[in-house]
């Protein structure tokens, strides 16, 4: 079976521990292997906000976001019965996945997201996916407030990294995946698959290899 690697988008916390971070537990609680890369979410929003209001440099507040990161991947890690440490770089990640088969872990360094560290890790691994579990249920061709938005089913790296250069959604415009991703996934041939936290189901067909409801990155259209 293809290797996938599971990038946790820490929105899931925004909702006090929600009944879907629970569903994402019990979803994974019953699998043997897996690797997981947890967002920072409203903790590590709410924190860096303060932060630079009062001044701190750009470099230390993605070093807060790191902080935020791992104490959600610590939470995530111990509600799936773990008890190793969080990894703190890709290399210590793949160290643990060879000896527990399983890993679980937030941020590395600053400059970069957590989407980032997820398709690193599948590089690393010799994954052929990245799960994008996130607050949206896909990609869309404008800015899904919008009226008339529609969803991509299936999209490549490059027209992607194009729309994003355009910033087709303007000011505030929150893609949930970015081009240093796509520019690691697409050197390696890694699909992105986003969909949303809400619907385990369609998570769990998506980590067997069957169809998905969201969007598909690949360097293919479809
Ligand atoms: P996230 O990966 O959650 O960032 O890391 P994000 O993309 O802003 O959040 P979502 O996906 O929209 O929910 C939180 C913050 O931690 C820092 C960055 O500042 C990032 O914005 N970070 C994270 C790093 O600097 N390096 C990392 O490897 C990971």
């Amino acid at each position: 079976m293809d290797k996938t690697v599971v990038s946790l988008g820490g929105s899931i916390f925004a909702e006090n521990m929600s009944s879907y971070l629970m569903n994402i537990i019990n979803l994974f609680k019953r699998k043997e292997s897996y690797a997981i890369v947890v967002g920072g979410g409203p903790i590590a929003r709410e924190r860096i906000d303060f932060l630079r209001r009062l001044g701190a440099t750009e470099y230390h507040l993605d070093k807060m976001g790191i902080h935020a990161t791992r104490l959600n991947a610590m939470t995530v890690s111990l509600a799936l019965g773990n008890s190793m440490e969080i990894p703190r770089t890709i290399d210590e990640a793949i160290s643990i996945l060879h000896e527990y088969g399983r890993v679980v872990m937030g941020g590395t360094e600053p400059g970069h997201t957590t989407d980032a560290v997820s398709v690193l890790l599948a590089e690393a691994y010799g994954a052929d996916n990245v799960l994008n579990v996130t607050n949206v249920d896909s990609l869309y061709d404008r800015n899904p407030k919008l009226s008339g938005a529609k969803k991509i089913a299936g999209i490549s790296y490059t027209e992607l990294i194009n729309m994003i250069t355009a910033e087709k959604r303007g000011a505030g415009a929150n893609f949930p995946t970015d081009i240093l991703s796509l520019s690691i996934a697409m050197r390696s041939n890694i699909k992105i698959k986003i969909l949303s936290y809400k619907d385990v189901n369609n998570i769990s067909r998506a980590l067997d290899g069957m169809s998905f409801e969201g969007t598909l990155i690949s360097n293919v259209n479809e």
